[in-house]
């Protein structure tokens, strides 16, 4: 079998992305949760999934274990899986937001090149992109600790644990910075919505 992209077209519906937008009441994007594990991203990603939906918002989460358990379940935690993981993400979350959703990404994504490459994806494609960089330190992280998994990582029993003995490279220059380790979920909440307010994505 002849493996040729070049055979392959992409096909346009007959809806332009304003027309969806004025049928839906809001525009699309991916909002790109970045952090440690137990910096709170999936905490955030649910608040928001549930005020948007309460505001008449079409909004749906992903969220790294989820994924990990179904679409993703043939991936590890190796840099190469890792960058595998993000770039189905990155697709998904794309063609979520094409949709007219709001696509709320819980992901560590510790690799800069690989939230970049998802950034581009959707830039690509005129598609919002706002990376959220979920910023906590990595000892209060480890304090929370909600699945024991950072114990488990210093005794040896996990390895490749992101912070412990795998890297995460910090946004540089993300949309947003939320700093979970002083702020309390609500008010993490309405900086993304005003930050969606702002760019009139959401009413
Ligand atoms: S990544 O790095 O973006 O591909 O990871 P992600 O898909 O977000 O999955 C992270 C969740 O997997 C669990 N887990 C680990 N995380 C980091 N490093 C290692 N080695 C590891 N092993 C398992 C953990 O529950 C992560 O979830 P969160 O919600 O971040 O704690």
């Amino acid at each position: 079998c002849e493996d040729s992209a070049s055979n392959l077209h992409w096909h346009t519906g007959a809806v332009t992305a304003e027309e969806r937008t004025r049928f839906l009441g809001h525009g699309g994007c991916t909002v790109w949760l970045s952090g440690l594990s137990g910096s709170g991203k999936s905490t955030l990603a649910c608040a928001l999934e549930q005020t948007l939906l309460q505001r008449g918002c079409q909004a749906y989460r992903l969220d790294g274990d989820n994924i990990r358990l179904g679409l993703n379940r043939d991936l590890g935690f190796s840099a190469a899986d890792r960058t595998e993981n993000i770039r189905r993400i990155g697709e998904v979350s794309k063609l979520f937001a094409d949709s007219g959703c709001i696509c709320l990404t819980a992901f560590i994504s510790p690799y800069r090149k690989d939230r970049d490459a998802v950034r581009a994806l959707h830039e690509a494609a005129q598609l919002r992109f706002y990376e959220v960089y979920v910023a906590c330190p990595l000892a209060v992280a480890e304090q929370r600790d909600p699945k024991g998994l950072y114990k488990k990582a210093r005794a040896g029993q996990i390895k490749c644990f992101t912070g412990i003995d795998d890297p995460y490279e910090e946004p540089e220059h993300p949309e947003l910075r939320l700093d979970t380790d002083s702020r309390c979920v609500e008010a993490c909440v309405q900086q993304v919505l005003q930050m969606l307010q702002r760019d009139g994505v959401v009413p």
